[in-house]
């Protein structure tokens, strides 16, 4: 069984295979006249689940257009409306979609939720995000980097602010793509040291640097997120900006990175919190490739799942 569970679980190979084609599929589509359905439809009769435990427009939405442009079909789930949110074990469900459906895509809470709908599933299950990690944007934000600078390898990427899942999943790119990742933020919202420790056993050690100017020197990529995650307490939300305000990338910030520095968020954002308008907005900002490529990448990711 091909799941796709977290950026250091899949082989770098494959990773690398992902993204080239993703980038395929995406000139292949592009090249076609608007309102012209793919030639190729590899998930033509195939149906996939795609449960939300948690709100979604991007991953929602591009994995739901991702799917039809391959000819399949979706359904989309919310946790709280199945007996999933009413005491239904996880293995139970999985054993039961997967006598429906082809694949299973779940944005959830506890990453154990993710492991154990994995384990009990008979078809691949893809991580749409968790408290601890999100996979399918990093590959997006790969594959974004490379269509604007080229290979990733050897480059400087800083992220400023909470050491979150999206990081996470930074870190472990870092270790399957092989850059430099250094994280700017208070020591209360560091990574968790489990990441940290994965990296450094990659060969990519994490930096870490309090100082948000002395960390973007050189840097290739500055990378932001909210500072207040889906899973976080909202009661966190003052004290989290009263530590964070410092870490904002703001024009001045990005003016210290490298003068061709790309910018990116995996948005939802909050604009002028975690980052300026001015910047989002700006010369350096690629943050809506960003989200189209999230529709290429999990295109791929599927056909890689599937073995199509
Ligand atoms: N970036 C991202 O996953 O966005 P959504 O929460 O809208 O899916
Ligand atoms: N860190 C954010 C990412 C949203 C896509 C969250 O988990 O809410």
């Amino acid at each position: 069984m091909t799941h796709f569970l977290d950026i250091h679980k899949t082989e770098a190979d494959q990773l690398r295979g992902i993204i080239d084609n993703a980038r395929a599929m995406k000139i292949a589509r592009n090249d076609r006249p608007k309102g012209m359905p793919d030639d190729d439809q590899p998930l033509a009769g195939r149906m996939v689940a795609l449960i939300f435990e948690k709100p979604s427009t991007r991953t929602r939405v591009s994995f739901d257009v991702g799917v039809r442009q391959m000819g399949g079909q979706t359904m989309v789930l919310s946790g709280s409306e199945m007996q999933l949110g009413h005491g239904e074990t996880i293995a139970d469900t999985a054993r039961v979609l997967s006598r429906y459906v082809d694949l299973i895509m779940i944005r959830t809470f506890e990453e154990a939720t993710l492991l154990e709908m994995a384990e009990h599933a008979t078809v691949p299950v893809i991580n749409g995000l968790t408290n601890r990690t999100h996979p399918c944007q990093i590959m997006a934000d790969i594959m974004t980097f490379e269509e604007h600078r080229g290979p990733i390898a050897g480059r400087k990427v800083v992220w400023s602010g909470d050491g979150n899942n999206v990081f996470a999943s930074f870190a472990h790119a870092a270790g399957q793509f092989g850059f430099d990742l250094t994280f700017t933020g208070p020591k209360t919202l560091d990574p968790e040291p489990e990441w940290m420790e994965y990296a450094a056993a990659m060969g990519r050690p994490i930096t870490i640097e309090r100082d948000p100017y002395k960390a973007v020197e050189g840097a290739d990529l500055v990378v932001t997120d909210t500072w207040v995650s889906m899973h976080d307490p909202q009661s966190a939300k003052e004290r989290r900006h009263n530590q964070l305000r410092g870490y904002q990338v703001n024009s001045d910030l990005m003016s210290r990175a490298k003068p061709d520095s790309l910018f990116m968020h995996c948005l939802p954002a909050h604009r002028d919190d975690e980052a300026t308008s001015e910047v989002m907005d700006g010369p350096h900002s690629v943050i809506f490739d960003e989200a189209e490529n999230r529709l290429h990448a999990q295109k791929a990711i599927m056909r890689h799942c599937l073995g199509l």
